[in-house]
């Protein structure tokens, strides 16, 4: 599948961060039962890529992939774990150069105008805007418009119920990555439905500069 068809298959994409193990094939099918099927695996805890294994054998109809890769040998991990897709919190030359290596779409991460025009000499013209709230959110992406259209992105970080739908009236905006729909203490208590009715509010949400 590619990048794009990814982004497009759902307005938010949930960040996960999987501490139990047991967790990870429930909430993965509590989260594609809502309609979110892109599901970003964050590389934060011990048992991050065992989670996406689970997932990638037990939830056929999610897409999963990994977030928080930071380091070059990340990209051949998740492509071993049965990711989809790798998404970094930014760009760096050693990320980068991991990333040509593998056959994972890629999503790098960027804070500021002349990250984002480095990332288009790299020839990345998907970006995840991170962190998206302190990177100046809304009116950041919206200064983007004008001087460089051709960047489409995933602001992450910050996007909350209250404001996703004001991030995906942006024309570009494909979608948005956020935690919320997810929340610790949620999955904690295995409450599954809690979590479904989350997925199903967001997913609700569509792109293309309609407000929901
Ligand atoms: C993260 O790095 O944890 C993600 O950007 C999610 O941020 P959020 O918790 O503000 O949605």
């Amino acid at each position: 599948m590619q990048l794009d068809d990814m982004l497009s298959a759902a307005p938010v994409v949930p960040v996960i961060v999987i501490e139990d193990l047991s967790n990870a094939v429930p909430l993965a099918q509590a989260l594609v039962a809502g309609g979110l099927p892109m599901l970003e695996i964050t590389l934060r805890t011990a048992v991050a890529l065992d989670a996406v294994r689970a997932i990638a054998a037990e939830v056929p109809d999610a897409i999963v992939g990994v977030g928080t890769v930071t380091r070059a040998e990340h990209f051949a991990e998740a492509e071993r774990a049965g990711a989809q897709f790798a998404f970094s919190p930014g760009l760096t030359r050693t990320v980068i150069d991991a990333s040509r290596d593998s056959p994972l779409p890629f999503l790098p991460g960027v804070f500021t105008p002349s990250e984002a025009l480095t990332a288009r000499d790299e020839g990345f013209d998907r970006l995840k805007l991170f962190p998206a709230q302190q990177a100046g959110g809304i009116g950041m992406l919206k200064a983007f418009l004008s001087p460089i259209p051709e960047l489409k992105f995933c602001p992450t970080g910050g996007v909350s119920p209250e404001n996703f739908r004001d991030f995906l009236a942006l024309p570009n905006v494909i979608c948005v990555g956020g935690s919320w729909v997810a929340p610790a203490d949620a999955v904690k208590a295995e409450d599954w439905s809690r979590i479904t009715s989350l997925a199903t509010e967001a997913a609700a949400a569509r792109s293309g500069g309609q407000k929901a």
